[in-house]
Formats: C-alpha cells, structure tokens, sequence
C-alpha cells in the first residue's frame, strides 16, 4: 500500500464516535477535568507505564491542549480527547475521561499511537474500544501504512489492549525507556493496514 500518512502540514480536524465515547479536540474548558485526571491522586498510577510523566500544574494541561488545537501533525501529531457520550460513566455528556494521539514516526505512513485513561473508567473496555476506531481511522482518513505501539514490558494491560485491537508484536526494545532513574524494557507492537 502506497500510504504516506496525514498532510505534515495539517491542523487535526478529525473527530470520530464509538459505542460509548466521543472523541475530539480538546478544548480550553476541559482543563479541570484532565489535569484532575491526570495531574492529581492518580497521577502516579496513570504515569507509571506512560514515557510522559504528567503534567506539574495545571498550566501543562493548558498549553498541551492549545498545542493539540494549534499545532500541525507534523510537530505534535493529532490528539483526541476520550469524552463521555452519554453521560453514563462520567455524569455528564461529553465530560473527558482520557486521552488518545497519534504521532509521525519519521517514516511517512507509518504513524504511533498512545493514550491514558482516567482511573475510574479502567477496565470496562473504553481504551480498547477507542483503540479500535482510532485504527480504522487509520486505515480511512489517515493514510497510514502502519501503525505502532511501544508499551512498556511491564504493563500487562497495555499489551493485553494492543493484542486485542489486533497489533502484533514484532521485537523487544531492551533497556527502551528510562522511567524515574530505572531502566524499562519496551515491547514493540505494529498493525498493517
Ligand atoms: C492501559 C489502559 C490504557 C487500558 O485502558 P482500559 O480502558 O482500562 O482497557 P480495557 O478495559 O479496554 O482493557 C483491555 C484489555 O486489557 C486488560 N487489562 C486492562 N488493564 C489491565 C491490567 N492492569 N492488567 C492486566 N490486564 C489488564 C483487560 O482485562 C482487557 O482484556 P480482556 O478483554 O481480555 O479482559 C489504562 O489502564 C491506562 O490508561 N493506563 C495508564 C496509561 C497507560 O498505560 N497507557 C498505555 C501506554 S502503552
């Protein structure tokens, strides 16, 4: 497939729905809720097997959201905000749970992706459903060839996930990551399209 990826030079315009979630750009008025999410008594939990290490105060989630709305994916890539369809997990319509990006791996056409969930909403299947349509954006409106994950080895449910959505695992990174001054092996996972 002669895929070369999103225009380097685009702003994401994107947003797509699954079941349970909507998912697009993050806005100004979502900061509260993401740097709770991710920025407070969770912080640690979440970041533990993320290369981020979260945001220091609540000025970070500012700037990385106007960067999400104003950068082009050949700088930041196109980031997404995991937001609450219905109201049914989250108490409000469109309030945010998480988050989902994809980033130019160098390579035109092939592209990584990455993604934190809110702590109170793991486990019941949102990342993977989000994962899934992310992919499939992928296939249609990205342009990809390929997309990767690198998950860190000692994150059973970050490999449980990719396994699932259907990535494969094509090597080990030894030493891939240095996480809070100890070394992180990473496992390398990538899906054809
Ligand atoms: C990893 C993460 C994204 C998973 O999101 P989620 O919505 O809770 O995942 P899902 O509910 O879709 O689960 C997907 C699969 O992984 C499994 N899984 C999830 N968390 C797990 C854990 N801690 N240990 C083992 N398996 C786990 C689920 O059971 C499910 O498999 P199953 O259907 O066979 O039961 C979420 O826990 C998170 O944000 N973690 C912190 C950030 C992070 O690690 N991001 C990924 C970096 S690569």
């Amino acid at each position: 497939m002669d895929r070369t990826g999103p225009d380097v030079d685009s702003l994401n315009t994107l947003r797509f729905t699954t079941e349970r979630l909507l998912v697009d750009l993050p806005q100004p008025d979502d900061a509260d809720v993401l740097f709770h999410l991710v920025g407070g008594p969770d912080r640690d939990a979440i970041c533990a097997t993320l290369a981020w290490d979260g945001p220091d105060d609540r000025s970070d989630t500012d700037w990385w959201i106007e960067r999400c709305r104003t950068a082009t994916y050949g700088e930041w890539g196109y980031h997404w905000v995991l937001r609450d369809r219905s109201g049914d997990l989250a108490g409000a319509t469109g309030r945010a749970l998480g988050a989902i990006g994809t980033r130019p791996t160098g390579v035109p056409g092939r592209g990584d992706v990455g993604y934190w969930l809110g702590r109170p909403y793991w486990s019941r299947g949102l990342v993977t459903e989000a994962l899934t349509a992310l992919v499939e954006l992928g296939r249609t409106d990205l342009d990809y060839a390929k997309m990767e994950a690198t998950v860190f080895a000692t994150n059973p449910g970050g490999i449980r996930l990719v396994e699932k959505v259907g990535f494969e695992r094509e090597g080990l990174i030894r030493r891939g990551h240095r996480k809070r001054g100890q070394w992180v092996d990473c496992a390398l996972y990538g899906i054809l399209l």
